[in-house]
């Protein structure tokens, strides 16, 4: 399992990738209207610190507007992959970036039917939302469990993100599932390598090491 994290903050993308473990980032006008920055340069600064594929997201409604941004998206960056909505006008504008060999993420998906659009589409990433399906009385993982038996069923090659992961279960579950990527909210991240035995044993190993002589 890939893991992104689903953030727009650079200290936090720096931190990750300090440790080696980050694959990729998503980002979402909400995540970006948090950090004090103009869009552009703050994606451009993401993805000179992440290596792998960074998800910006498109904002226009019609097939037209959101390829017209997505020309913009692609310039700023290798590593850019344009997230768009899932929507008619969605899925037409999947279809014409994958046949010109751009990368996109079809985004705000909460359904099999959904995925199985997105991947017939052409989309590289489809990205479900099980923490807002929770929300609304459903259970995200069985959804995200039916999606991967589909695209397993007929050898999609669409990437399944699991998005929208409110705690570490999510995370287990989403490794569990076979999906192919969590993305990550920082303080999720920060849940998954703490654990209160570690830090009693560290604190016992430095008591016990401050007996040793010489
Ligand atoms: C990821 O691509 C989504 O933008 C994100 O995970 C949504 O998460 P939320 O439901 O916590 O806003």
């Amino acid at each position: 399992m890939k893991i992104f994290l689903d953030t727009a903050n650079l200290k936090d993308i720096k931190q990750a990738q300090d440790m080696g473990i980050l694959d990729g980032v998503t980002t979402n006008p909400t995540l970006i209207s948090k950090e004090q920055k103009s869009f552009k340069e703050l994606v451009k600064e993401i993805c000179a610190i992440v290596k792998g594929p960074v998800s910006a997201e498109v904002v226009g409604k019609t097939a037209g507007e959101m390829v017209k941004e997505a020309e913009g998206l692609v310039k700023i960056a290798k590593n850019i992959v344009v997230k768009i909505p899932m929507t008619a006008e969605g899925l037409k504008t999947a279809n014409s970036l994958s046949s010109r060999g751009i990368k996109t993420n079809v985004t705000l998906c909460f359904s099999a039917l959904q995925a199985i659009l997105a991947a017939k589409a052409g989309a590289t990433y489809m990205s479900v939302f099980v923490g807002r399906l929770d929300d609304a009385g459903h259970v995200g993982m069985d959804v995200v469990r039916q999606i991967k038996q589909i695209y397993l069923n007929y050898k999609f090659s669409t990437e399944i993100i699991v998005a929208s992961i409110r705690h570490p279960l999510h995370v287990v579950e989403t490794a569990l599932s076979g999906a192919d990527i969590a993305t990550i909210p920082y303080a999720v991240f920060e849940k998954m390598f703490k654990h209160p035995l570690t830090e009693d044993g560290i604190e016992i190993f430095l008591k016990d090491w401050a007996k040793v002589k010489g």
